[in-house]
């Protein structure tokens, strides 16, 4: 059943996509991660909150540094995998919204892929609640470099499902609770890297099968979905008859200060 508290694309489609999204997702790019780390003064015994943590793809990059971790995800097939693959942090059901910690708990939160999914008018207050005076809060997300031909018709092949309101990153429309509650936050420093994920035809398929609005979709929209990816697999120039597929991305990095 869908979860009432998020988004219903988000509720719905992280339930049903764990596989796909543990096969089909990249991780995030060491310059970036490090460079977030840095500027939030990430280090041994910093307490850390990760927001919407998902299966774990970048929380784990951050418990190599030895902070004290947090994974807070609403979704419970999600939090089940966080739990495998970060067995030595704390894992709490909860949202952005509603954040089940003390006032000024964490000396940084973080977000990955998942700030869009947001509200961000009552994430940004919560998230400075639980945050202490000065501590960072940084944002990354991965987005799929869309400048081949493959990649546009893969964008048209599932966008069709995701419908004009769609939360999304690339929108922009995540910064608006930045931009109004200026009071909470400083300003948004922004840092770009570039990356790639080798994949093989068939997490190919999984990473389309990740989209959460793909995922949340009926059985026959999904079959269609599939049988147009084996169709551009089968026929792109560049995808046929390759074992590999080099998905190329960009990384995008923001971070800002709790006033
Ligand atoms: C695209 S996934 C990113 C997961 C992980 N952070 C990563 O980088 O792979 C977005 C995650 O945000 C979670 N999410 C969606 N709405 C949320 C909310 N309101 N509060 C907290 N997490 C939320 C989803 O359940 C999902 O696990």
């Amino acid at each position: 059943m869908s979860d009432q508290r998020i988004h219903p694309a988000a509720g719905a489609g992280f339930e049903a996509a764990v596989e796909h999204y543990e096969r089909g997702r990249p991780s995030y790019p060491d310059d970036a991660v490090t460079y977030l780390v840095n500027e939030l003064g990430i280090r041994e015994g910093t307490d850390v909150i990760d927001l919407g943590a998902g299966t774990g793809k970048f929380t784990e990059l951050i418990v190599l540094t030895g902070a004290r971790m947090t994974g807070l995800e609403p979704v419970a097939s999600m939090r089940a995998a966080l739990e495998r693959n970060c067995p030595t942090i704390r894992v709490v059901d909860g949202t952005a919204e509603s954040i089940p910690a003390a006032n000024e708990s964490f000396d940084a939160a973080v977000a990955a892929s998942a700030f869009h999914w947001f509200d961000g008018e009552r994430a940004v207050p919560e998230v400075h609640r639980v945050l202490r005076p000065g501590a960072g809060l940084g944002l990354i997300w991965n987005a799929r470099d869309q400048s081949s031909d493959w990649s546009e018709r893969l964008t048209e092949i599932f966008d069709e499902l995701a419908g004009p309101d769609a939360p999304r990153y690339r929108s922009g429309r995540w910064r608006e609770a930045f931009e109004k509650r200026t009071d909470l936050f400083g300003p948004l420093h922004h840092r770009v890297a570039y990356h790639v994920h080798h994949v093989t035809p068939s997490a190919f398929l999984d990473r389309v099968l990740s989209v959460s609005y793909v995922a949340a979709a009926s059985e026959a929209q999904r079959e269609r979905v599939r049988s147009e990816v084996a169709e551009l697999l089968s026929t792109d120039p560049e995808l046929r008859d390759r074992d590999e597929i080099v998905m190329p991305y960009r990384t995008d990095v923001f971070w800002t200060r709790r006033r």
